[in-house]
């Protein structure tokens, strides 16, 4: 299904932001930008839907901390919608490594880890069908 105002990503406000105090500010910059949620919720990501989540990563080498990472503590998934919304919201979120991720974007801002990243962010259109089926069944 395509959303009103155009393409959709599904976002997660990772863990660390969480802590951190952040979604707020990574929330308001989606928003400043002109994009729209369509749904919202805090909660954790378990075992099963982190495999399920990362099936592409789950016999990379980084995947058993990033597992152990993602299920740390609640986060915050979003459906965000908007023109060309997977490449506009890749952008502004930066290079997946904080350390090389540019100045002005999400990671490049507060970020210095390659894992404890901040957000997550559909890669593809069929990426972003496959993840909002998986956390939000109910718009799929
Ligand atoms: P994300 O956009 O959620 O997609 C896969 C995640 O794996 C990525 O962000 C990082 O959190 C993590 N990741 C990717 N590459 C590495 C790596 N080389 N070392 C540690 N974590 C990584």
């Amino acid at each position: 299904m395509t959303s009103p105002s155009g393409e959709r990503s599904l976002v997660l406000i990772k863990p660390d932001a969480v802590r951190r105090g952040l979604v707020g500010e990574i929330i308001g910059r989606f928003e400043r930008k002109g994009l729209a949620v369509d749904a919202m919720v805090l909660r954790s990501m378990d075992a099963a839907l982190a495999d399920q989540h990362y099936t592409e990563h789950v016999d990379k080498a980084f995947y058993p901390p990033l597992k152990e990472f993602m299920t740390s503590g609640p986060l915050v998934a979003m459906v965000v919608s908007g023109d060309q919304v997977i490449e506009v919201i890749r952008a502004m979120i930066g290079s997946t490594d904080g350390r090389k991720a540019a100045a002005g974007t999400i990671r490049g801002d507060f970020s210095l880890s390659n894992r404890e990243n901040l957000v997550h962010a559909s890669d593809s259109p069929d990426s972003a069908k496959r993840e909002i089926q998986l956390w939000f069944p109910e718009l799929a």
